[in-house]
């Protein structure tokens, strides 16, 4: 091994081109590739912007040349060289340097390598395990170094812009108390304070609008939460939020500033016009057409209500649903009656995972018959108020939902985007946001028999509709608003409560004591007495941003150190084991056997 000596890289591995041809250079990088064509050695040097090919020429120089042949992949290496012209036939138009080479004069080897354990020159089939426990040579693949700059680029575009809105950036606590996201916490308990626990922040709710009871008036923060829940694609157990908060604001002035924030997003990211104002649509209407809150607008295959039609009818499984207050839609798939046995079993197993009891489906022939198991129960006048609701016509096919709302809406929905996957509906390349408004303020819990908020307990109710809050709180509406896109929830947010009458009224219809608030959140209730002005904001998910900003398919590809589904870290093994003395010092017992 060899030191770098008195060299000193001149350029990246990106920027040579045929204006440098006779310059010498001196780069810096690790091995990608090396061929031996005839004595001739070649070499993709690559560094995190890009990639060179190197020369090394027995003629030219036969100690260097002798000295490259023991280079393997990913060796790390110091070349100074002449820039040369290759060859026309040699250039390679796919490579930004693929017009010169560097003939090498000089090479020193700065570090060997291990063969490493997956190739990192093309798309290999790894285990995400694998690559996430050798996590530093994963992001030496260019796929997701450009991950990384591209998550790099959009912090700083929201940076200057919030910056230039008069935004401050301000930190809030990360040892703090449980916060009202409604996830479970992570704890990390207290050596000093015997048998008292930290929680780790959910999101930076009450400290935000403490800020704007600080009089800061706006502030943002680019910052880390955490919740304990179960994870997907577009959900880590630590997730970074573009948190927002403003004063004296209504709904229009956040969604306004923060469509602003967006666009300037897009424009430095991928430089795309997303041309605001957005798309908007009440939480009612997104449920009843999408049966989803984070409705996918790119597509169509809406539902249909049809439980008007089904209440009279003769198929006992939809009269009864509703008869008894559910709810019977359907999905119109066009041209699809060419879907096989197989194709509907599977699309049946599909909506079983969503509670579905069954999927209904009808095949449309000629003239409005249908071929479906089903067909027997309806009458030829049912079966034509059907074909109308649903525009059906030869060729369609007709799934149909059954149960009450929220089964219905969440397994449709869910086969909506099904469909139009597997029907290649989803139009690439298209960024279709859209604000969902005029949220419920609060939702039935059927397990804890209570209400709970939707969005937090800090979220205003509308204000024509404080009455109703005592009476009949599942009518009323609040002001939050929810940013998707491309059916992903991006962001939420709201106009938050800042009258301590108001607050009171509101966690008494979420069933939550006047001790019980004391004890949870008495410091941001005390401070709505103390001249508290009106004040909202919102948070984006980074993460789930740069997901779609990348087309990559899980949140994990743009975070540089993220956890498995299981919420564990193979690179560093964490959650880890501690020592007895440790807990002991925590003043924590544990009743599990310590592992030798
Ligand atoms: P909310 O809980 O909706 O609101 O979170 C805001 C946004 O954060 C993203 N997000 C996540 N991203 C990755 N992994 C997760 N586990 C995860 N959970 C949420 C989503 C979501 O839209 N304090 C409020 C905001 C406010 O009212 O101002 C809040 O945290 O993109
Ligand atoms: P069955 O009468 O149970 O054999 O059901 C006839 C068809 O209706 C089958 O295709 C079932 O998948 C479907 N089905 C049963 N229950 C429901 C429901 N709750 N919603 C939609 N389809 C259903």
């Amino acid at each position: 091994m060899e030191s770098m000596g008195t060299l000193r890289r001149t350029h990246y591995c990106n920027v040579l081109g045929k204006e440098n041809v006779g310059e010498e250079v001196i780069l810096m990088g690790w091995v990608l590739r090396r061929r031996d064509h005839g004595g001739v050695i070649f070499i993709d040097l690559r560094d995190r912007r890009g990639i060179t090919q190197v020369v090394f020429n027995p003629e030219v120089n036969p100690e260097v040349h002798a000295k490259a042949h023991q280079l393997r992949s990913e060796w790390v290496l110091a070349v100074k060289g002449r820039v040369e012209a290759r060859p026309g036939d040699m250039a390679n138009p796919k490579l930004a340097t693929g017009e010169i080479e560097v003939l090498v004069s000089e090479l020193r080897i700065l570090n060997t390598s291990e063969t490493p354990p997956f190739p990192l020159d093309e798309e290999s089939d790894v285990s995400d395990n694998l690559r996430l426990q050798y996590r530093y040579l994963d992001l030496r693949r260019p796929e997701m170094s450009a991950n990384l700059v591209m998550r790099h680029k959009a912090v700083q575009a929201i940076r200057a812009y919030l910056n230039d809105h008069d935004f401050l950036d301000i930190e809030t606590p990360m040892l703090t108390r449980s916060t009202p996201e409604g996830a479970r916490d992570y704890l990390v308990p207290s050596r000093v304070n015997a048998g008292r626990f930290y929680a780790l922040p959910q999101s930076p709710q009450l400290f935000k609008q403490l800020l704007m009871m600080a009089g800061m008036d706006r502030y943002y923060q680019i910052v880390k939460c955490f919740r304990d829940e179960d994870l997907r694609a577009d959900r880590q157990p630590e997730f970074t939020q573009i948190d927002m908060e403003m004063s004296f604001v209504d709904e229009e002035q956040v969604i306004k500033t923060t469509e602003g924030m967006i666009e300037a997003l897009f424009d430095k990211t991928l430089g795309l016009d997303v041309a605001p104002p957005f798309k908007r649509i009440s939480y009612d209407e997104s449920m009843d057409r999408f049966g989803t809150d984070r409705p996918d607008m790119r597509f169509g295959l809406e539902l249909t209500d049809l439980t008007g039609i089904a209440a009279g009818c003769g198929f006992k499984v939809f009269r009864d649903v509703a008869d008894g207050g559910g709810t019977v839609r359907a999905i119109n798939a066009r041209g699809c009656a060419v879907f096989s046995r197989k194709d509907l079993d599977v699309l049946t197993e599909y909506v079983l995972q969503f509670g579905a009891r069954g999927l209904a489906w009808v095949k449309m022939k000629a003239g409005g018959e249908w071929q479906s198991p089903i067909a027997k129960f309806f009458t030829d006048e049912e079966r034509s108020l059907v074909n109308t609701a649903l525009e059906a016509v030869e060729g369609d096919l007709l799934f149909f939902g059954a149960d009450k709302s929220s089964v219905v809406f969440q397994s449709l929905g869910e086969l909506r985007v099904e469909l139009a996957r597997r029907l290649g509906l989803v139009k690439e390349n298209t960024f279709d946001f859209v604000w969902v408004t005029d949220f419920p303020l609060v939702e039935y819990d059927e397990k804890e028999k209570r209400f709970q908020a939707l969005h937090h307990p800090f979220t205003a109710p509308r204000h024509d509709q404080l009455e109703l809050l005592d009476s009949d709180p599942g009518k009323v509406y609040s002001r939050a608003y929810d940013l998707v896109l491309n059916g992903t929830e991006i962001g939420g947010g709201s106009i938050r409560i800042h009258q301590k009458d108001v607050q009171s009224k509101v966690l008494l219809a979420l069933g939550i004591s006047e001790e019980e608030a004391q004890q949870k959140f008495g410091f941001l209730l005390k401070s709505l007495e103390l001249g508290a002005p009106p004040h909202g904001g919102i948070a984006f998910g980074l993460d789930r941003l740069l997901m779609i900003i990348t087309g990559s398919s899980s949140i994990r590809n743009v975070i540089a150190f993220p956890k498995t589904q299981k919420a564990t870290c193979p690179l560093t093994d964490a959650p880890a084991a501690v020592s007895r003395k440790q807990l002991t010092e925590l003043h924590l017992r544990p009743d599990w056997k310590e592992k030798e």
